[in-house]
């Protein structure tokens, strides 16, 4: 009812997510990728669009299906699909969320045919890709700007560290060192950090993580 609908507190606001993994291609039938199942990004996706906002959602090669009116994803397969794409609604946004496994490295050169094996070692020349974020960073206006993290050590100062650098709002920072937190799991044990706070959360369901980080968000953009 007319009630509930001007209640939603991200009514009118425009948030733009990457997601899921890329993949970078050495020939026609193979990649570089990893492990990122689009998961958290989707439910950032989808908590946002119950809270009001309209969402384009960049994702990355990923199994999962997103059915919500004001969710418009974005398919996208590599990095430098994914850096033009968020770029194309970064300037419209007031929300950006990066929660995407973007390859730090691609195949200088994809090969035109299947590359053949032969009797010695294989080398592939990388090259890195974008830092989609931090670009976004570099020209941020009013949009709350805001990255994750995975660290294995130096976990809050190595992530407080790619919060300055690339110019953040807030970084979410993942713990893989947590049991059943991470890659290809339902749970997240996050941290959001700010310029001056620093908040742990309990190891929840990445739904759950997606509620508490729109909380932590709407702190600063309500
Ligand atoms: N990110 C991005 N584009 C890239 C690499 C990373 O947008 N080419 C974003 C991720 O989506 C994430 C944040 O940057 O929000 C941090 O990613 P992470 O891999 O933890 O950090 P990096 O800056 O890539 O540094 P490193 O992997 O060396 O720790
Ligand atoms: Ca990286």
């Amino acid at each position: 009812n007319d009630h509930i609908l001007s209640d939603l507190p991200l009514k009118g606001k425009r948030v733009l997510i990457t997601a899921g993994p890329t993949y970078e291609a050495i020939d026609p039938v193979r990649f570089i990728g990893n492990h990122s199942s689009g998961k958290m990004g989707v439910e950032l996706a989808l908590a946002a669009a119950g809270l009001g906002a309209k969402v384009d959602l960049i994702l990355g090669p990923s199994a999962l299906k997103v059915h919500h009116e004001s969710v418009t994803v974005h398919n996208v397969i590599c990095a430098q699909e994914m850096y033009d794409a968020a770029h194309q609604f970064f300037g419209d946004a007031d929300v950006a969320i990066a929660a995407a496994a973007v390859a730090d490295y691609r195949p200088a050169a994809i090969a035109d045919q299947k590359i053949k094996k032969n009797d010695s070692k294989m080398q592939i020349d990388l090259v890195k890709t974008q830092d989609i974020l931090a670009s976004m960073g570099a020209i941020k206006k009013d949009q709350f700007l805001v990255g994750f993290a995975l660290e294995t050590e130096n976990e809050v100062e190595n992530a407080k560290k790619k919060l300055n650098k690339k110019n953040l709002d807030a970084i979410v920072l993942n713990s893989l060192n947590d049991k059943g937190a991470g890659f290809k799991t339902k749970t997240n044990k996050i941290t959001f950090i700010t310029k001056d706070s620093v908040q742990p959360y309990d190891l929840k369901s990445k739904k759950e993580v997606a509620v508490d980080v729109w909380n932590a968000i709407m702190k600063f953009v309500i």
